[in-house]
């Protein structure tokens, strides 16, 4: 684990529809669907307290209330859980509403991610800050994933946002990067384009939900006009931190990153996740043996 001193700020965009994900999503947001037990944005909110964020700003939706609770106290459950013996429960439940410092914004239209990052500005104010985005998880129990960003944007004075290979065929479906790649890895970015149309894609490189950004995005998100799909790009701002003499940088990130808002990648992060529990990995191997055979192998029908 790397605590990280100097990024304290993180924040986590939670107001999407979820569009991929309804039915599921129409009362409930798409960052409270659980990862086995747990709610992928408490994964994502922990990796942040593992890199040393101490303050975290929810951008919620319409669904405000379910995040909200779910990081305060219950003390009726947690007082009913003591009384029935529960204690190693209540207790973990007890520490979800001390985790972080926890504030929540509303983000009064789904706008675009960048409008949801904007919505946070006041709460952060000017110094670098991470953004998580809550449906994408980045499995690294040893250097989280937003560790490894704060240590190349603290040394470079840049902004820093994580970057994944995605295999060809696959770019327009994300933020793709190209531009110099350095000795020690690092991408000098000089190029970003949100979804490009199949074949037009300048490098594999596509941007994924870690983030650590300078001040200075707040200017150009407040001025971006509504981009691709009509919504306020977070992507067309940084291309413009990206022309700024200390520049942007992609990190290849160390982990294995799940798209949880996606449905493939959400099955397939309850998993991978149910696979790092010992006390239900034996069980899950024959489960998932058991229906293999039951629809035919990976070799077979
Ligand atoms: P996505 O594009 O994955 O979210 O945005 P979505 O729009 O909810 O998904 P679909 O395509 O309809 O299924 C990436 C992140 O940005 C947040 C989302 O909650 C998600 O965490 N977001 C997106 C906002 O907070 N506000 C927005 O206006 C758009």
């Amino acid at each position: 684990m790397s605590a990280h001193a100097s990024v304290k700020k993180a924040v986590i965009p939670a107001a999407g529809l979820g569009t991929r994900f309804l039915p599921a999503t129409k009362a409930v947001p798409k960052e409270m669907l659980p990862i086995v037990d747990v709610p992928t944005i408490q994964l994502v909110i922990e990796e942040a307290v593992s890199a040393g964020i101490t303050d975290v700003v929810v951008v919620n939706g319409r669904h405000k209330h379910a995040i909200e609770d779910h990081f305060d106290h219950a003390f009726e459950l947690e007082t009913t859980l003591r009384q029935r013996g529960k204690v190693a429960l209540a207790d973990e439940l007890a520490k979800i509403s001390t985790m972080v410092r926890l504030i929540s914004v509303r983000q009064k239209a789904p706008l675009g991610l960048g409008h949801a990052v904007l919505c946070a500005r006041e709460f952060i104010g000017d110094e670098p800050f991470a953004v998580l985005l809550g449906d994408d998880l980045i499995d690294n129990d040893r250097d989280p994933g937003i560790a490894q960003l704060a240590r190349v944007a603290e040394r470079s004075g840049a902004g820093a946002i994580a970057v994944m290979e995605v295999p060809p065929g696959q770019e327009h479906l994300y933020g793709i990067v190209s531009g110099e790649r350095l000795a020690d890895g690092r991408i000098r970015i000089r190029e970003l384009v949100e979804k490009p149309a199949p074949g037009t894609a300048p490098s594999r490189l596509a941007v994924v939900g870690r983030y650590v950004l300078p001040p200075s995005v707040w200017g150009h998100l407040a001025t971006t006009a509504p981009g691709a799909g009509g919504e306020i790009q977070l992507t067309d701002a940084l291309r413009q931190v990206a022309a700024e003499p200390e520049g942007l940088f992609g990190v290849v990130l160390e982990g294995v990153r799940h798209d949880a808002g996606d449905r493939l990648g959400y099955l397939r992060a309850n998993l991978a996740y149910a696979l790092k529990r010992p006390e239900l990995r034996a069980e899950v191997l024959a489960m998932l043996r058991q229906l293999m055979d039951a629809h035919g192998d990976a070799h077979g029908a």
